[in-house]
């Protein structure tokens, strides 16, 4: 996702045509503000969500947004899809063409799945430097035995990415069924790591991200907006 940061005199060019260097005198006029403090300084570091004017117009006014959605199965995490109804579809608000998702699922996976329209935010979620857990249900074919939850802690090489996962929990909670939590989201990663017992995942449900789970009254297919404490939790 690109930086949506600009610098004050580019972002009052950009947005008004004004030429970069008479910005100074709008800023020695105190026509510009922002977030209601005339501004001081032209390299001032301008953030997608701080509120600017100039004179009595506003430049830029952005709220974020932040959603957490029940996934169905059956739908794709795209904004838009030729052949599949996508999570976009399901949403039922303004500004939604403003949202990205944050950290895919795949068609037939359910669960918590969360959109914004905040890059920074989604970025430290998914960064693998953060290292934020994400917690699925996992429903197999066939039982699992006791050499599974090692080699998911161990790692598990990938050649045609040439990479080892990093080291994930997993916990035995049926015959047929497992918690999994991943600090990482490789393509079809689950799947892949129950391939190498020979064991078809037939049924995968996203529980939680870091400390934030997915609320037990929203129905598949439903979705709410975050509590502000929700937002930090994760922040
Ligand atoms: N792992 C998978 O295989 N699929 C998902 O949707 C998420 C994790």
């Amino acid at each position: 996702m690109e930086s949506r940061k600009s610098r004050l005199d580019r972002f009052i060019s950009v947005h008004t045509g004004i030429n970069r260097r008479d910005v100074r005198l709008l800023i020695a006029q105190k026509r510009i503000l922002i977030n209601s403090e005339p501004a001081t300084d032209i390299n001032q570091v301008i953030g997608q969500f701080d509120q600017i004017s100039l004179d009595d117009e506003l430049l830029q006014n952005n709220q974020p947004i932040y959603i957490m959605m029940h996934k169905p199965v059956g739908v794709v995490s795209a904004t838009v899809d030729e052949q599949h109804k996508t999570v976009l579809d399901l949403l039922d608000c303004d500004n939604k063409e403003q949202l990205h998702i944050v950290g895919r699922l795949d068609l037939n996976t359910s669960g918590l799945l969360l959109l914004t329209n905040n890059g920074e935010w989604s970025r430290n979620l998914t960064s693998p430097e953060h290292k934020v857990a994400k917690r699925y249900h996992v429903t197999l074919e066939n039982p699992i035995t006791d050499d599974y939850a090692p080699a998911f802690a161990a790692g598990m090489y990938f050649p045609f990415e040439d990479i080892t996962t990093q080291p994930a929990e997993l916990v035995k909670t049926g015959e047929r069924e497992a918690q999994v939590s991943l600090t990482e989201g490789k393509y079809h990663q689950i799947k892949r790591m129950f391939g190498r017992f020979r064991n078809p995942v037939i049924g995968l449900h996203r529980e939680a991200i870091g400390g934030l789970e997915l609320d037990c009254g929203l129905a598949p297919g439903e979705s709410r907006e975050l509590t502000m404490e929700e937002v930090e939790l994760l922040s």
